[in-house]
């Protein structure tokens, strides 16, 4: 696999293969087998696939959060080699930002709720972040998981607010054999808390296949209980319209309904989605 840390050396490499269809998979390491899914969908599409890892820090509105976000470039070469990914983009913070430049993008409401609400500033580190591995690559598709579902959305209006040509390509969440999402927050939880955190897709399951049953404020209260009785934190749990993302009250309200939660296990903080309908 070809190592980039410098904008020049990844640009050089770029046009001597610009003939080449380019997938881009942007990830912040510790990577997994959901990561890696990514980069296999890349590679069905392009003829190179660049990953970058890359930590970016102006998305954590939490200093603590940053500090503990697990690193292990190492681990993760390797990992990519296994999967033959062509490219990996390895940029530091003065190669990312060089002059400390900050645009705020304007996402209306698409960005006012759930992540958006809950985590400030967040989307726009992440806008500023892929607008720029954008400008440097320009990659005719780019891969993002639906674990990040309203990320995924994100970039798509950034995408089309840039007027860029690039493709966004949406690929399903991968999960561990409890249902847990997989997810590079999860190396933090002690075996434990994994244990109790797979309640959460257990619940958003029951949820899925019983949703006629109840209404929505009857499956938020379920949801609700379920967490607290294993000690973890619920911050939010919202059914939206999956294509606007604004939440609903009654199931009529849509004819596309995906739930959303962030829960905290301990002192990390897990968000997951499940499409009841669609
Ligand atoms: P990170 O959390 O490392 O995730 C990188 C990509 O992997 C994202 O598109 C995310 O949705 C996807 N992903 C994570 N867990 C997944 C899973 N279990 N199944 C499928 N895909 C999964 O998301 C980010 O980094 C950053 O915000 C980034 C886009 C790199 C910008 O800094």
């Amino acid at each position: 696999m070809l190592i980039y840390k410098s904008v020049n050396e990844l640009q050089q490499f770029l046009t001597e293969n610009k003939h080449k269809i380019i997938g881009f998979v942007p990830t912040m390491g510790a990577l997994h087998q959901g990561h890696l899914s990514l980069i296999q969908a890349s590679q069905q599409k392009a003829d190179v696939t660049i990953c970058s890892i890359f930590v970016n820090p102006i998305q954590f509105n939490k200093q603590e959060d940053l500090d503990n976000y697990p690193r292990n470039v190492g681990a993760d070469v390797l990992k990519l080699e296994s999967v033959n990914c062509e490219v990996l983009f390895l940029p530091s913070i003065e190669e990312m930002y060089p002059n400390k430049k900050y645009k705020n993008f304007e996402f209306g409401s698409l960005a006012e709720v759930m992540e958006g609400e809950h985590r400030p500033g967040h989307f726009n580190g992440v806008a500023n972040v892929i607008e720029r591995f954008f400008e440097i690559i320009l990659p005719n598709y780019a891969f993002f998981g639906e674990k990040d579902f309203q990320q995924l959305a994100i970039v798509k209006a950034l995408t089309k607010q840039l007027g860029l040509k690039t493709e966004i390509v949406g690929c399903p969440i991968l999960r561990e054999d409890s249902g847990l999402a997989m997810s590079s927050r999860n190396e933090r939880l002690t075996v434990e808390q994994k244990k109790d955190a797979s309640i959460i897709f257990e619940a958003l399951s029951f949820i899925k296949n019983n949703y006629l049953k109840n209404n929505i404020a009857e499956h938020k209260s379920y949801f609700a209980k379920t967490i607290s009785a294993k000690n973890m934190e619920l911050e939010y749990i919202e059914f939206a319209d999956g294509n606007t993302l604004q939440p609903i009250q009654n199931f009529n309200d849509t004819d596309y309904c995906v739930v959303f939660i962030a829960v905290h296990v301990g002192k990390v903080r897990l968000i997951d989605n499940v499409t009841i309908f669609n």
